[in-house]
């Protein structure tokens, strides 16, 4: 892997310009680089040395119809159905049936896929699914997917700028230019020319204080996109993953209920019967989640907020090779053996639906800007995802923008890089570390603080009108005190204080668009649970939300129709 030549980068203007740009080295960002034609020059920027992204921490698996029992048509219904008729069926159509080209081609590549005794890719059980369709290597399927395309991307000289922050995007002529960045070791605020971006930068579960996502979710790509006058699709839709360790809030993943273990509550019954009499605990995620908290909100859970997932009778042979890395962090974190214990679980955000809204090529709005993984909206999750299909949409749709934006570099010439741009950003950051600190100024840490707990508290499972707009409340009382805030360290080399106050900007711009489209969508559907409208309501929302800023410190909401092909919205019941 080639690294960043030290003199490529100047303060004042890029020096050199790049047909594709890839921000983000997780799946989607790597599997775009190596669909790019090898001829064109390419670069992946990161925010983090590349096999510290997050797809690694992905466990349970990745979908895809290739058992000849099993038909892709099938995967899409379910992946519809799971999305309460929200995603865009042309989409789940596109995804479902290409999943098995991705597994093969991952499988050819290297990929270790755990093994049924005759040898072919083993599957498993994953919620909402009707056919057990979730292929996986034990419970590190993220990480056994990641390392195929790491080696890959060494194998094929991808460039990777390590650790450079994206700032912004740089648009000049109405199109893409490149973006601006912050190198995170010397401070330096570069700009990187190109033909064509492709943001693959993530999610933002760092918006919640109970997470199962790493610290470096913080939506930044989202919000930049955002802020460039991209819409962000369906952002109130927020996945709670039912199985997180309490307190850290790490994943267990779905995939032991789908090898058979269950959910208990505190008079030691499997409750899951009285929310989806007939998947029980592979129901789809939303519903596993809301019937957690509703045990504990009406007193079935343990004192602290949990109930137990019990996987005991599958035995320790089971649980220590298909499921070693749970077995591992039960241990590590809880000191509770699986294999003698149940483990206490309970609800924590996972995962971002919404995004850049994107079609399934991964364009955007702005001509030569490309998104792929969580940080997109094609929309192929809708309200809600199925457990697995995550890691299958990086593939199809980080290929898909590494296709269309090399289309686009050998189509379309560069335009002139927006100097202003990068001054704007350098004059930005320099402000920034002018802020006095001390008494009479406030740190941004309380701020990202009360943010998160904002949402955990407000905007969560369960939601209704007063709370959210008590959400509304304090998250514009959060932007007021950020206008001002400061931070301790005002140095230039590795200056993660900054880079954390930046964070907690980008993080105040998404919490406002989720809250906003939480309010005005006056249903329950997916994820989007709201007590005071419990129905799903398709007459007024079967429909997207897509939020742009209104030049005024306001946003603006759009709405788009739902592309609905071969399955016809019904009552969503497991
Ligand atoms: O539970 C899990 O292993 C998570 C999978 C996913 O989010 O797709």
């Amino acid at each position: 892997m080639a690294h960043e030549a030290d003199g490529l980068l100047e303060a004042t203007a890029p020096v050199e310009t790049f047909d594709v740009l890839i921000v983000g080295a997780g799946l989607a960002g790597l599997r775009a680089a190596l669909a790019v034609d090898p001829a064109l020059k390419t670069a992946v920027l990161s925010k983090v040395y590349p096999v510290r992204s997050h797809s690694v921490a992905a466990q349970g698996g990745i979908n895809a119809a290739i058992d000849p029992q099993d038909r892709w048509e099938d995967h899409a219904f379910d992946t519809v159905k799971g999305s309460d008729y929200l995603a865009d069926q042309d989409a789940v159509e596109f995804m479902c049936e290409d999943a098995p080209r991705v597994v093969y081609e991952m499988e050819h590549w290297g990929t270790l896929f755990s093994r049924r005794p005759d040898g072919r890719i083993a599957q498993r059980s994953f919620g909402g699914q009707g056919y057990p369709r979730a292929c996986y290597a034990a419970d590190k399927t993220g990480r056994a997917l990641y390392q195929t395309l790491f080696e890959q991307s060494i194998h094929h000289r991808i460039r990777v700028f390590e650790e450079f922050f994206v700032l912004s995007l740089a648009v000049s002529r109405g199109r893409v230019a490149g973006v601006v960045a912050l190198e995170i070791k010397s401070g330096r605020v570069v700009g990187l020319s190109a033909k064509a971006v492709i943001f693959a930068t993530g999610g933002a579960g760092m918006l919640y204080a109970r997470t199962t996502n790493p610290y470096i979710n913080t939506g930044e790509g989202m919000a930049i996109a955002f802020r460039a006058g991209v819409p962000l699709k369906d952002m109130e839709f927020v996945q709670f993953h039912p199985t997180t360790l309490p307190g850290l809030n790490v994943l267990i993943t779905e995939g032991a209920r789908g090898e058979g273990a269950y959910l208990l509550n505190r008079e030691g019954e499997r409750f899951m019967a009285r929310y989806a009499p007939k998947l029980m605990e592979v129901a789809p995620r939303d519903i596993v989640s809301r019937a957690i908290e509703t045990e504990i909100l009406e007193g079935r859970g343990f004192p602290g907020g949990y109930v137990l997932l019990d996987m005991r009778h599958l035995g320790e042979d089971l649980i220590r090779h298909r499921l070693s890395e749970i077995y591992d962090f039960s241990l590590t974190y809880k000191g509770i053996n699986p294999v003698h214990e149940p483990v206490p679980v309970q609800p924590g955000q996972h995962y971002m639906m919404g995004g850049i809204a994107t079609n399934r090529r991964a364009e955007t709005r702005l001509p030569g800007f490309f998104a792929a993984g969580e940080c997109a909206a094609v929309s192929v999750h809708g309200a809600n995802r199925l457990g697995a299909n995550s890691l299958l949409d990086t593939l199809v749709f980080g290929r898909q923008a590494g296709l269309g934006a090399a289309e686009w570099a050998k189509r379309e010439g560069a335009v002139p890089f927006p100097v202003e741009a990068l001054s704007a950003e350098a004059a930005r950051i320099a402000a920034i570390k002018a802020r006095p600190a001390g008494p009479g100024s406030e740190h941004y840490g309380s701020i990202r603080r009360e943010l998160r707990q904002t949402m955990t508290d407000y905007v969560g499972t369960f939601r209704d009108g007063p709370r959210l707009a008590e959400a509304r409340r304090r998250i514009e009382e959060l932007r007021a005190r950020y206008a001002g805030a400061s931070l301790m360290d005002t140095g230039d080399l590795f200056n993660y204080d900054l880079l954390a106050f930046l964070e907690t900007g980008y993080m105040l711009d998404l919490a406002r668009v989720i809250v906003d489209g939480a309010l005005a969508r006056e249903e329950s559907r997916g994820a989007h649970a709201r007590t005071d409208f419990p129905a799903r309501d398709d007459s007024r929302f079967l429909k997207h939300f897509l939020y742009t800023p209104d030049g005024a410190d306001g946003l603006v909401r759009e709405e788009e129709p739902v592309v609905i092909t071969r399955y016809p919205p019904k009552e969503r019941s497991y």
